[in-house]
């Protein structure tokens, strides 16, 4: 098996179809789909259905139900942790449920790697959207893959990045997790991650833009920063920031954050 996409999903129904149709429109074929749900409601099971008959797809639910389970643990970190044992691909990448990937991504991040024997993590550009609540585009962020990097916390996206298998044993063994589940990282745990690898290794350009990743009036992003916190956001602890993330790679690479 080629790659290993991993997919967290949790009550996005008005998107996961179309996240799901792009993944699986891929002009590379050699790939599985773990689709880890953190127990959404009926109409995202439903969205999510018709894919269920596609044999690279592999769907697993989780168990959690009450608001106390879902903050304790940054929950899709605990998800994507499960999903890198249950996987088989050489090559691991993520997908989130609101983020579209571009028809070749697959092919050419995993064509990246196989030509680059030395090249641990490739990153893409990718292009962030805005959506108010009527899902009309209200804002529109590129961010480039320009160089090899050793900053990519917070300067590349959860769903723009492709590494080996063969890297996440020194992950675990550093730092006794592959994915930090410390909820204090709730609001940036993809950064988080990225913050461990780059302390290891550095992230290679492909410069194309191979995803569309939304944000909506329901995504973490917002709820975080709107007046009327949810539940759930009012519930987690003080949440860690891109400046501790980026401040500290500064550091141990001796000069100011480029
Ligand atoms: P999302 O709301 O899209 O936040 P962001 O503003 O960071 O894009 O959520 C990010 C991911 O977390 C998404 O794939 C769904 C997952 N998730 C869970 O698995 N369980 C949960 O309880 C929550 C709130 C999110
Ligand atoms: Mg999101």
């Amino acid at each position: 098996m080629k790659v290993s996409v991993i997919m967290t999903s949790y009550n996005k129904p008005q998107f996961v179809g179309k996240v799901l149709k792009a993944a699986l429109n891929q002009t590379m074929s050699d790939f599985e789909l773990l689709l880890m749900d953190d127990n959404s409601g009926p109409e995202t099971r439903q969205a999510i259905a018709p894919f269920l008959s596609d044999p690279r797809v592999k769907l697993h639910v989780s168990k959690v139900k009450t608001l106390d389970e879902r903050v304790r643990k940054t929950r899709y970190a605990v998800l994507i942790n499960e999903a890198i044992r249950l996987s088989k691909g050489a090559y691991i990448t993520y997908l989130t449920d609101d983020n579209l990937y571009h028809p070749r991504r697959l092919e050419r991040m995993a064509a990246y790697l196989d030509d680059r024997p030395d090249v641990q993590i490739v990153y893409s550009a990718s292009v962030t959207r805005y959506l108010d609540e009527r899902g009309r585009i209200i804002r529109t962020v590129e961010r480039p893959a320009r160089s090899v990097t050793r900053m990519a916390p917070c300067a590349v996206d959860h769903c723009s990045v492709m590494h080996r298998r063969s890297i996440l044993p020194e992950v675990y063994r550093r730092y006794g997790s592959f994915w930090d589940e410390d909820p204090r990282f709730y609001r940036i745990g993809d950064a988080r991650f990225f913050w461990r690898l780059n302390q290891l290794w550095s992230f290679h350009p492909l410069p194309d833009v191979l995803d569309y990743n939304y944000i909506t009036t329901t995504s973490l992003h917002q709820q975080m920063f709107s007046e009327q916190k949810p539940p759930l956001i009012r519930k987690l602890p003080p949440q860690k920031t891109c400046k501790e993330l980026r401040d500290h790679l500064a550091g141990l690479q001796g000069h100011g954050g480029a």
